[in-house]
């Protein structure tokens, strides 16, 4: 929450030349890419094991080795968001920063779930539902953000 904070400032402060904003959506686009698709691969995992097809072993390894790409794709939609110029009196802006903020906060709740799911080896059902939720919620607020992000394009 911190740094959406510093990227709304930052955001105040900068105003990039054309050659930077056009750099800008195409990293932004890139960090999508690989923090959508990587929380997908998980999400993914997590359906396989609700369907009998894989382990929750398997779910919480893969969550724990895509860790890195999911917060590097979050930190580098903000940093480039923060060179788009984004319209703060636009509502759906605003919704879309909140969602952003959903994803993140969700991720460090997530992390948490998960390192107790990997400590167990029965879990109780009151994690699985909390992990559940959280991978329900995430995909919310990629999503949203995604097509807001769309229809905010120029
Ligand atoms: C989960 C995080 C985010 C996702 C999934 C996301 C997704 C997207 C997508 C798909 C686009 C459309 C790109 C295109 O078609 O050219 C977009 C555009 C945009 N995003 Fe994001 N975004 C995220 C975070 C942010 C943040 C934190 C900001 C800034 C505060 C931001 C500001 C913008 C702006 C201003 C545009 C319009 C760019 C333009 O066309 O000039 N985004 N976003």
């Amino acid at each position: 929450m911190v740094a959406l904070a510093g990227v709304v400032l930052g955001s105040h402060l900068v105003d990039p030349p054309p050659a930077l904003h056009t750099a800008a959506q195409f990293v932004h686009l890139a960090c999508v890419v690989l923090g959508l698709g990587s929380v997908l691969a998980v999400d993914w995992l997590g359906l396989r094991w609700q369907l009998g097809r894989a382990t929750l072993r398997e779910v919480v390894s893969t969550a724990a080795a895509l860790a890195v790409p999911i917060w590097l794709g979050l930190s580098g939609l903000m940093l480039s968001g923060m060179l788009l110029s984004p319209d703060y009196e636009s509502t759906i802006t605003l919704v879309k920063l909140a969602m952003v903020g959903v994803a993140g906060v969700v991720g460090v709740l997530a992390l948490a779930v998960s390192r107790r799911l990997a400590a167990r080896t029965s879990p109780s059902r009151r994690l699985l539902r909390a992990g559940l939720l959280m991978a329900a919620t995430s995909q919310l607020a990629w999503w949203t953000a995604t097509v807001i992000g769309f229809l905010n394009r120029t």
